[in-house]
């Protein structure tokens, strides 16, 4: 099958089993703290938990959930790594399968806190393509603080200041959320651009790790989380938007208010403030406990997967996309639209959905700002890409800026094909050598797929998903590539995998140049170092084999930062992995996971890629630091053109007098 995908909005999509059973339990109880919250855009914290902590741990859940995870963290390719501390990347050890039996045997007083601490286990993983999305909790109410932080360089010196655009990006919330704040009587105007001294009563800058720690999440290099706590401008939603960023925007309402000590824009004494937090709502209308846990809780329809084979092949494709896909980093995190005097005010070449591009002032530098790669339309953005280029070569445009900030990923392909394109059809394959984990379950998988004449059309098990390694050409249907599998030692463990393979993308939708269109030393790349799969393979892909400059902005003083955020290479969610053992009629092995009771998911990364630098190595292990490294300023952290302009001066030297 050339892919299934999940879509989160969908999979969060209510269903209607209101359980009287369920009805009743609660009814029982004397206040419902749901009901009192029903309907409201904007809840106090304490409000949000008191309905999230209603419903009672139940141990049927707890081992249904168990069951679920632990079978498919059999097919995650990177368990053995967490053996170990990284010190490289500041990612401590975690011994999933010790962490998983803690669980199994820890008293919690509610499904929430049972659920919180599953999703901080896998969150501390600290990589985007696995984790535990419980749609009950996860992501329905979103934590917003009035003051998101940015470290800023000012006169020379860096420190986190609230952003300075706070009065035009929070009215941006609208009166339901600043009319709290007016009825609190508290003046969080006041706070823009304050230099923030502490937080928590710890220095600034040691809340923002502790944050990045805790927090963030995604991303397996510390310094890249770190940009993740701040606020930054990305592409969501077809259009430019400002994130609130982990420290202002966590999608859990843990906290109450968060104590900073500032000096504010017009002042010079620190003063002390208490910020209130006030949560969002994010998740599906309801009424009650009842209807909030029957529309977001209880599995429905589209949780668990299906048989493709008595479902037809037209079923898969209506689930899926068209292409393997790394995963959209995990959080939407949300934001709102860039104040507008931050939108490029540049003639946009092409400006929609996820591809916006402009010419800059000095007529030779061509920006293309990719939000990520996942396109509404595949093919779409195949001619767009080719159409930009054209427009600049016209143009007389011979430099490149390719700005990823907050890219999300998308499909593994379209990473491919812009590597290609880039690089000329004459530089041959544009990816990466990839494997797949040969547990048990997945040779057996692979076994069936082969013998019951289970094709592409179908599951990406299939040997016809993908190409031989070094010659780059579909593999036959019955080649078994996972059996015999190939054994590597990972922390002194053993680890057992498939043989490399390719990714078969070609043909594409656009005839590929046959020679760069732009002298490559030429190309460069910039971004916050929040770059997710397809676009941690594309940006890694660049530097090993063109030395393409990359220049990262953010981070904090004195501190590395990976220009690759999350460099998997390909998830299943867990519908997929559920849908592959359908597929080949496994569902009843021991080793195969039972149905999900909760509406949920478990993604986790299913596919590999491997340095082309070191072979034994997977890209997202492999040390790779920007050639450039530049703190934002109050010109450039939330202003996209001035950032280009600044970059393109600094990469290529170019002058825009
Ligand atoms: C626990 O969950 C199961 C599965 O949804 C349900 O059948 C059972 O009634 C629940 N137990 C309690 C005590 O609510
Ligand atoms: C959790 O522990 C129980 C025994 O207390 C065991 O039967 C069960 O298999 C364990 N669940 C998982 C997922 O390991
Ligand atoms: C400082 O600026 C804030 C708004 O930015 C304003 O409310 C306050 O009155 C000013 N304080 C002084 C002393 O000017
Ligand atoms: C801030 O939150 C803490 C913890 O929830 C609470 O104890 C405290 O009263 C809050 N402070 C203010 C000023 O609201
Ligand atoms: C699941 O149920 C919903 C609501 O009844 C429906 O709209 C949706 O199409 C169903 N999805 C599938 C995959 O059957
Ligand atoms: C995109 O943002 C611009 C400027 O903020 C706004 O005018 C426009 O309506 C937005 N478009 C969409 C589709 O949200
Ligand atoms: C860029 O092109 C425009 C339009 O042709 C022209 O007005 C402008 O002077 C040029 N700028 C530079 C730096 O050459
Ligand atoms: C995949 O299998 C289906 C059903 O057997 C068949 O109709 C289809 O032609 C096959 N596709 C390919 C590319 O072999
Ligand atoms: C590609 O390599 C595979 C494995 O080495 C081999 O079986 C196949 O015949 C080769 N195909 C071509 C076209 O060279
Ligand atoms: C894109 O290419 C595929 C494969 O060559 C083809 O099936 C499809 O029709 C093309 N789509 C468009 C919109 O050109
Ligand atoms: C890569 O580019 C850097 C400049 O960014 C240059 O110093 C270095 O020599 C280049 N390396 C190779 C192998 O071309
Ligand atoms: C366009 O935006 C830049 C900042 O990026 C600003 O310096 C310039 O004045 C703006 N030009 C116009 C005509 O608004």
């Amino acid at each position: 099958m050339r892919s299934i995908t999940t879509d989160l909005a969908l999979l969060a999509a209510a269903s209607a089993l209101l359980k009287d059973a369920t009805a009743s339990l609660y009814e029982a109880r004397a206040e419902d703290p749901c009901a009192k919250i029903a309907g409201q855009s904007y809840v106090a914290p304490a409000d949000a938990r008191a309905c999230l902590s209603y419903f009672p741990f139940n141990e049927t859940l707890r081992q249904n959930v168990l069951d679920v995870v632990s079978k498919v963290f059999d097919f995650y390719t990177f368990e053995d790594y967490y053996l170990a501390p990284i010190a490289e990347f500041g990612q401590p050890a975690v011994n999933i399968r010790d962490e998983l039996a803690r669980i199994n045997s820890t008293g919690y007083a509610s499904d929430y806190a049972f659920n919180k601490d599953l999703f901080d286990v896998v969150n501390g993983l600290n990589d985007g393509h696995t984790g535990w999305y419980t749609y009950c909790y996860w992501e329905t109410f979103q934590n917003l603080l009035p003051a998101p932080v940015i470290s800023l360089e000012v006169d020379g010196a860096q420190d986190v200041y609230v952003v300075p655009d706070l009065v035009e990006f929070i009215s941006l919330l609208g009166t339901e959320y600043t009319s709290y704040y007016a009825s609190l009587g508290f003046d969080w105007a006041r706070l823009a651009g304050a230099r923030v001294v502490s937080i928590e009563g710890l220095p600034a800058y040691s809340y923002v790790d502790y944050i990045a720690d805790t927090v963030s999440g995604n991303y397996l290099d510390h310094g890249v989380r770190v940009n993740s706590v701040f606020s930054s401008y990305r592409i969501s939603g077809g259009n430019y938007s400002q994130r609130f960023g982990d420290l202002a925007g966590p999608v859990f309402p843990d906290l109450d208010n968060l104590t900073m000590e500032v000096i504010l824009g017009n002042g010079t004494e620190p003063e002390t403030v208490v910020i209130p937090y006030l949560a969002g709502y994010l998740g599906e209308p309801f009424t009650d406990a009842a209807s909030y846990w029957a529309n977001n809780c209880a599995a429905n329809n589209e949780t668990n997967g299906v048989d493709y084979l008595t479902q037809g092949a037209a079923a898969a494709r209506s689930r899926a996309t068209l292409q393997p896909r790394g995963a959209l980093a995990a959080s939407n995190s949300q934001g709102f639209g860039i104040p507008s005097q931050f939108v490029p005010n540049l003639t946009a070449i092409y400006g929609e959905d996820i591809l916006w591009s402009y010419i800059l002032p000095d007529n030779k530098t061509g920006v293309m700002f990719v939000g990520s790669f996942e396109p509404e339309d595949y093919y779409g953005f195949q001619s767009q890409v080719a159409s930009v280029i054209s427009t600049f070569l016209e143009a007389g445009v011979t430099q490149l800026l390719i700005d990823l900030s907050n890219n999300g990923g998308g499909y593994v392909c379209l990473g491919e094909f812009l590597h290609t394109y880039l690089a000329g059809a004459d530089f041959g394959f544009p990816g990466y050598s990839s494997a797949v984990r040969a547990n048990t379950l997945a040779q057996k998988i692979v076994a069936a797929d082969i013998a019951q004449g289970i094709n592409d059309s179908y599951a990406f098990y299939p040997p016809d998903n993908w190409a031989y390694e070094g010659n780059d050409t579909a593999m036959d249907q019955s080649y078994n590539y996972i059996t015999p599998y190939v054994t590597r030692t990972i922390n002194g463990v053993a680890y057992n995998e498939s043989q490399r393979f390719y990714d078969v993308c070609t043909p594409f939708n656009v005839t590929i140049p046959a020679a760069p269109p732009f002298d490559l030393s030429k190309v460069a790349i910039v971004g916050n170092g929040d770059c997710a799969s397809t676009c941690a393979q594309f940006s890694t892909l660049m530097y090993e084999r063109h030395n393409t400059t990359i220049a990262i902005f953010g981070g904090k003083p004195g501190e590395t930062m990976q220009f690759k955020g999350m460099a998997g290479e390909q998830v299943l969610e867990w519908y997929d992995i559920d849908s592959e053992i359908k597929t080949a009629g496994l569902q009843d092995d021991p080793l195969a996971p039972p149905d999900l009771l909760v509406n949920a998911d478990f993604r986790h990364n299913w596919r590999t890629a491997y340095s082309w630098e070191d072979e034994e190595i997977p890209i997202a292990y492999y040390s790779d630091l920007p050639q450039l490294r530049f703190p934002y300023t109050p010109d450039t952290y939330m202003s996209p053109q001035a950032l280009w302009i600044f970059a393109a001066e600094q990469i290529f030297g170019s002058s825009t007098q």
